[in-house]
């Protein structure tokens, strides 16, 4: 009787192990991989989507920053004309030549911040206490005048603004509002 069922069974014995073998053999290759990668796989179909999928995908470390198309247009002016004129010198927050300018807008009035970056030198020479100080901390060494507008300016300082705090740029989100 044991050996009639087996006769029966063996068929489909031998499928199973055909669909198991096969799954594992497309699982190894990655062609399942749409299939099995779910929903990480559906949100870097739609990169633009700042969906739930996308916000659970952050790591706690990771920030949303919030900021209008003006905000965005600001902070990547910012961002070209601070690698142009400031990024041999100054990272946001890293000590290079100069001090990392992260927590500035608290450090100093925007006023001063202006004067200071066309001319520090004429801030230095005016005795401005806080100028006088950093100029004999970081050696002496005086930073180069730039010839750049006041929006110019505001917009480097909304780019220091953005990275501020941020570890690293990856991991970070920015969600623009229209
Ligand atoms: C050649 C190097 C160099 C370049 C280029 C440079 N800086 Fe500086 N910066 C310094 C140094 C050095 C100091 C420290 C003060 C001093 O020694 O005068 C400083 C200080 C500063 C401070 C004061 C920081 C604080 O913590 O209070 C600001 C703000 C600043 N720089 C902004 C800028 C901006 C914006 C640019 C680009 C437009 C720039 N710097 C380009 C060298 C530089």
């Amino acid at each position: 009787m044991s050996h009639f069922s087996l006769e029966a069974v063996f068929p489909l014995l031998v499928v199973l192990l055909v669909f198991l073998v096969g799954g594992v053999f497309f699982a190894a290759t990655g062609l399942l991989e749409p299939f099995s990668m779910g929903e990480a796989a559906q949100t870097s179909t739609q990169p633009d989507s700042l969906s739930q999928a996308h916000l659970t995908a952050l790591d706690s470390t990771s920030q949303i920053v919030a900021m209008t198309p003006e905000q965005a247009e600001a902070v990547a002016a910012g961002d070209a004309l601070f690698k142009g004129n400031c990024a041999q010198c100054h990272a946001v927050n890293d000590v290079v030549v100069g001090p990392a300018l992260s927590g500035l807008a608290k450090r100093r009035p925007e006023k001063w911040l202006l004067s200071w970056v066309k001319n520090s030198s004429k801030v230095v020479a005016s005795g401005d206490e806080y100028a006088v100080r950093i100029f004999n901390q970081y050696g002496k060494q005086q930073m180069p005048s730039f010839q750049l507008s006041d929006l110019e300016i505001r917009q480097i300082l909304a780019y220091v603004k953005s990275e501020e705090g941020w570890a690293s740029a990856a991991g970070n989100a920015v969600a623009v509002i229209n």
